[in-house]
C-alpha cells in the first residue's frame, strides 16, 4: 500500500514538471482513449536500424505514455498492440513482438500493480502461446480489483473478427431461446463485445502520420474525436500524449445532435 502512494506521488511529480500538465483541464478529459501505436519499423529504418529496435523502443514510449494516464487518472486506456492483420508479417518479427509481450509483463506487472493499473487483453488471445496466455491471465487476475486506470491491451485484435464472435455469440442466445431478436439493441451488442463494461472511446490518437483506423475498434470509436500526428510511436512523449488530451478537451462534441456538449 505505501509503495502504492510512492510510486502514484513519483509519477504524478514527473508529469507536474511538464508545463503542459498544468494547463490540461482535468474535468473534461476523455473517458476512454484509445491509440493505434504505429511507426515503430518506420523509425527504425530511418536510423538504419532493425525494425525490431523500433518495436523495443515502442515499448519504452508505451512506459511514459501509462505513466503519464496514471499521473492524469484517465479512467481507459486502450493500446493497439498487434491485429489479427499483423500476422502477415515476417515470422521472425512476428516471433521478436510476441518475445517483447511476454518481457513486459515479466518486467512490468508488479509496477503496474503498484501504481493501480488494471490490466486487461481484449482480441483472439487463445490463439497466442500458452505461456504468453498464462502470464496474460496472472497478470489480469493480479490487477483484477486494482482501482486506478483500466489499461487495455489489443493483441490479436480486429474490430471486425470482434463483431463477428458478437453476432455469433448472440445468435446462439437467441437460438437456445435466452434472449428474442426484437430485444436485440446497442446495449445488448456492446455487452457482446471485448470490451463490455467499458465507455465507448472519446479519444482516438493515431501516431506516424497515416490516416486510418485500421480495423481498431470500430463499434467503439463511432463517435470518437480523432488526432494524428506525423510523430513515429517511439518518439512520442508525455508532451505530445497531453497536447493531444488539451485539445480534445477544447473540442465541442455534438454526438449528431445540434448542442455543443
Ligand atoms: C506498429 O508499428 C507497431 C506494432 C504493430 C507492434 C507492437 C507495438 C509495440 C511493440 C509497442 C509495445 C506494446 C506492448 C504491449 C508491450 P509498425 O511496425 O506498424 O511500424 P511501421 O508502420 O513504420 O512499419
Amino acid at each position: 500500500m505505501l509503495k502504492r502512494l510512492f510510486g502514484a506521488a513519483a509519477v504524478k511529480k514527473e508529469a507536474e514538471a511538464y508545463p503542459i500538465y498544468n494547463e490540461l483541464d482535468r474535468t473534461r478529459l476523455p473517458r476512454h482513449t484509445a491509440i493505434i501505436m504505429d511507426g515503430n519499423g518506420r523509425w527504425a529504418q530511418r536510423q538504419g536500424l532493425l525494425r525490431t529496435a523500433g518495436h523495443k523502443a515502442g515499448v519504452d514510449t508505451l512506459k511514459r505514455v501509462l505513466k503519464t494516464a496514471i499521473a492524469l487518472d484517465l479512467e481507459v486506456l486502450t493500446v493497439y498492440a498487434f491485429s489479427t492483420e499483423n500476422w502477415k508479417r515476417p515470422h521472425t518479427e512476428v516471433d521478436f513482438i510476441m518475445k517483447l509481450f511476454s518481457e513486459y509483463l515479466d518486467k512490468e506487472v508488479r509496477e503496474m500493480n503498484d501504481d493501480g493499473v488494471q490490466i486487461h487483453f481484449i482480441g483472439r488471445i487463445w490463439e497466442l502461446s500458452p505461456l504468453l496466455q498464462k502470464k496474460i491471465h496472472e497478470a489480469e487476475d493480479l490487477m483484477k480489483d486494482n482501482t486506478g486506470v483500466k489499461f487495455i491491451v489489443a493483441v490479436n485484435y480486429g474490430g471486425q473478427d470482434e463483431m463477428t464472435r458478437a453476432v455469433q455469440n448472440i445468435a446462439k442466445r437467441v437460438k437456445d431461446g435466452e434472449i428474442d431478436v426484437d430485444s436485440i439493441n446497442n446495449e445488448v451488442i456492446e455487452s457482446s463485445l471485448d470490451t463490455a463494461g467499458l465507455p465507448p472511446v472519446d479519444f482516438m490518437i493515431r501516431t506516424s502520420g497515416d490516416l486510418r483506423l485500421s480495423n481498431f475498434l470500430l463499434w467503439q470509436a463511432a463517435y470518437a474525436e480523432f488526432w494524428f500526428t506525423d510523430v513515429n510511436w517511439p518518439d512520442f512523449s508525455p508532451q505530445h500524449f497531453m497536447e493531444a488530451l488539451c485539445d480534445f478537451t477544447k473540442r465541442k462534441r455534438r454526438f449528431g445532435g445540434l448542442k455543443n456538449e
